[in-house]
C-alpha cells in the first residue's frame, strides 16, 4: 500500500488510509471481530490505528477502545514498530452525558490513563474537542505539558479551525504534529486547515470520511456525483470518496471505520485508485451535505 513519510507527524511512514477503531466499542461488538478485521488491515499494510479514551460502550468503560487496540496489537505477529497509534483525550462521560474537560490536570491524568490502557506510549495524543468553558490557549499549553510529561511521542488537536490551529502552534512552541478534523463528500469545510497542515508537513486525519456510520453505506445515493464516477470506473462510491479526499493534499489521510472484511478491503482498494483531473474537478464542484455528523 502507498505510504507517505510526514516527519513532523511520525518517524514512521503513514499508510494512505488509517483505520478508525471506534466501531469496535459499540455495544455488542467483540474483541474477536476487532482482531479479525484489524489484523486483516495491518497485514494489508495499514499502519495507522485511530482511537480515543471516550470510545466505549458506556461511561463506566472509558478506555475500552484503547484496550481493544492493545489486545489487537498484542495478538498480531507483524512488526509493531511500524504501527502508529493515535489516541485522544478531553471528552468526559457521566452516565449518558458527554462533556469536555480541557484543564491541565484532567488532560495529564487522562493521558496517563491512555498510556496504561494501551500498554505503551502512543505515537500521538490529540486534544479531542475544545472545552468552551476555558480559554483555548490554556488547553493548548496543557497539551504541551502532556508531551513534556512523556505521555505521548507527539501531540495534536482534533476539531479545530485554522485560527485555533495557529494558537495551538503558538502556545506549544510549534510542536503540533497532527490534526484530526471531519472531511468527507458531506463535510468539506476547513480547507484552510488542510493548507496549514500541508505547509507544516503534518497529517490531516480526515474523520468520518464516508459521512459516518449511519449514512456511509448510502453515500452514492446522497452524493450522485460520486456514484456517477464510481459507475464509470466500476468501483464503489465509497472507494471514489476515499480516493478523492486524498487528492486534496498528500497530508490528508482518511480514517474510515469498518467492521467487515469486505468494507475494509474495498477501502484498502481505494488507495490504488487514481482519479483523473476531470473527475476530481467534477467531484469538487458537486454539492456537499448537511453539515457535520457530530456538530461541535
Ligand atoms: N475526532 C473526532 O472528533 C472523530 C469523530 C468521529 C469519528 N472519528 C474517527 O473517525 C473514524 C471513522 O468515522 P465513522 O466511523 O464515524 O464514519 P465513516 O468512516 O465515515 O463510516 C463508517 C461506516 O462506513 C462503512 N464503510 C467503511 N468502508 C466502506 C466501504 N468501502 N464501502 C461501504 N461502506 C463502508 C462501515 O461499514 P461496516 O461497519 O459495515 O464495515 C461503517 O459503517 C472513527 O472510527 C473514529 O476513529 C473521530
Amino acid at each position: 500500500m502507498h505510504t507517505t513519510l510526514l516527519p513532523n507527524t511520525s518517524a514512521k511512514p503513514i499508510s494512505a488510509i488509517g483505520v478508525g477503531v471506534m466501531p469496535f466499542s459499540r455495544p455488542g461488538r467483540t474483541i474477536d471481530e476487532a482482531v479479525s478485521v484489524l489484523h486483516y488491515c495491518l497485514n494489508a499494510g495499514i499502519t495507522l490505528l485511530n482511537t480515543a479514551d471516550v470510545y466505549a460502550p458506556s461511561a463506566a468503560e472509558m478506555g475500552h477502545n484503547e484496550i481493544v487496540v492493545r489486545e489487537v496489537l498484542n495478538q498480531w505477529n507483524g512488526d509493531k514498530s511500524k504501527i502508529i497509534v493515535v489516541t485522544k483525550n478531553g471528552i468526559v462521560r457521566t452516565g449518558l452525558d458527554w462533556n469536555r474537560d480541557g484543564s491541565k490536570d484532567y488532560l495529564l491524568r487522562a493521558a496517563e490513563k491512555s498510556v496504561a490502557n494501551l500498554g505503551f506510549v502512543p505515537d500521538l495524543i490529540l486534544h479531542h474537542r475544545i472545552d468552551r468553558s476555558r480559554p483555548f490557549a490554556e488547553q493548548a499549553k496543557a497539551m504541551a505539558a502532556v508531551h513534556q510529561a512523556g505521555f505521548a511521542q507527539r501531540i495534536g488537536f482534533s476539531n479545530v479551525t485554522s485560527a485555533e490551529y495557529d494558537i495551538a502552534q503558538e502556545e506549544t512552541g510549534g510542536i503540533v504534529s497532527a490534526i484530526e478534523n471531519e472531511r468527507s463528500p458531506r463535510f468539506r469545510d476547513h480547507t484552510d486547515v488542510v493548507e496549514r497542515c500541508e505547509r507544516d508537513q503534518i497529517a490531516f486525519l480526515a474523520w468520518s470520511p464516508l459521512g459516518g456510520e449511519k449514512d456511509a453505506k448510502d453515500l452514492g445515493s446522497f452524493f450522485p456525483a460520486f456514484n456517477e464516477v464510481a459507475k464509470h470506473l466500476d468501483v464503489s462510491a465509497q472507494m471514489v470518496a476515499l480516493a478523492w479526499l486524498r487528492t486534496h493534499s498528500r497530508v490528508v489521510i482518511p480514517i474510515p471505520g469498518f467492521t467487515r472484511i469486505s468494507t475494509a478491503q474495498d477501502s484498502i482498494d481505494s488507495t490504488e485508485l487514481v482519479l483523473n483531473s476531470d473527475q476530481i474537478e467534477f467531484l469538487n464542484a458537486s454539492p456537499a451535505g448537511d453539515g457535520s455528523v457530530y456538530p461541535d
